[in-house]
């Protein structure tokens, strides 16, 4: 049993035992963020993995992440806490589907979410991330035709910014699409200067209320720059943890769900991690992400293209 374990003090330990680095996504528990080597975006994430020199890599996010990771830096062991970490977005875009679906538009391109499996990824042309999409479709000529997958929302959001009509994948994250369009109004009128900052993963609903919309980096840095003292967050309440630990003297509020608060959009796919089983996993090096070769120099040609056209 793990009782009466110092969890801390025993995670210390083997990070430098096993020469660990561990990366934390934004929307990981205060706890875990609070004990992560680096703390990111899912770009961020991707450039850390890439370039560690640790031999292990313990990835608090979810399982597309932690594969990314792998494919990047396939001589180092990736662990995840929790296996069963997934992704609604990676739900919604089953590998068979993709290919059908590309099959059906052969001349159109495959600019795809990193939020899919490694499968979807080795079927696609370029990967991005919310804070790489606008460069990375910048540089893609205007009559090239192009399907994008799997976020509708994030797809919707893009295609309306630039003007580039894409044939969106029917995917959504169901973290932001638990947002409430009425009860944020609602919170607007109680907050009349509070500018509403919005990852694009949300619907349009609530898109077009926002002041700010980006990745959850480019929230945070948001945060920073603005003038005001208050604001409100439309993407996973976790990240106000950062916000909160960066500018004390701010006031973030999570916008809300249908029942007026932001507990309903807490990411349940990131939340299985937990110090326990990062110690597990640290200890027992497993759950580890392992894959097919052939896989993974196909998914990296892809994510390769999103890193040189995002630097
Ligand atoms: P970013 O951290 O890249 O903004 O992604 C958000 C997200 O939903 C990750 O699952
Ligand atoms: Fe997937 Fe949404 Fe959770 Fe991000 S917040 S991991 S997109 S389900």
């Amino acid at each position: 049993s793990l009782a009466g374990l110092d969890l801390l003090a025993e995670i210390n330990r083997l990070r430098k035992e096993r020469n660990a680095v561990i990366l934390a996504h934004y929307y990981q528990r205060p706890e875990i963020q609070d004990l992560a080597d680096f703390v990111g975006d899912s770009l961020e994430l991707s450039r850390k993995a890439a370039a560690t020199d640790a031999d292990v890599i313990a990835f608090c996010g979810v399982r597309f992440m932690a594969e990314t990771a792998k494919i990047l830096s396939p001589e180092k062991i990736v662990v995840l806490p929790d296996m069963d970490a997934g992704c609604s977005l990676e739900d919604s875009c089953p590998p068979d589907k993709f290919a059908a679906f590309r099959a059906e538009h052969p001349d159109h391109i495959a600019l795809t979410y990193i939020n899919c499996s490694t499968e979807v990824k080795a079927l696609s042309d370029i990967i991005v991330t919310s804070s790489s999409a606008e460069k990375i479709l910048a540089q893609i000529p205007p009559e090239q035709k192009i399907i994008f997958g799997p976020d509708k929302h994030l797809g919707g959001y893009l295609a309306r910014k630039t003007g580039r009509d894409m044939l969106l994948w029917p995917g959504v994250c169901i973290v932001h699409e638990a947002f409430s369009e009425t009860e944020l109004v609602k919170l607007q009128a109680q907050h009349p200067d509070a500018p509403v900052a919005a990852h694009p993963e949300c619907p349009a609903h609530i898109v077009e209320h926002a002041d700010y919309v980006g990745s959850t980096s480019g929230i945070l840095q948001y945060a920073k720059d603005m003038t005001g003292d208050t604001l409100i967050v439309a993407t996973e309440p976790h990240i106000i943890h950062q916000m909160q630990l960066a500018m004390p003297e701010k006031t973030f509020i999570g916008a809300p769900g249908a029942d007026g608060n932001c507990n309903c959009n807490i990411c349940p796919y990131m939340a299985l991690n937990t110090l326990e089983k990062l110690y597990l996993a640290l200890r027992d090096l497993t759950p580890r992400v392992e894959m097919d070769e052939e896989l993974r120099l196909a998914a990296k040609k892809s994510l390769d293209r999103m890193l040189e056209m995002a630097s």
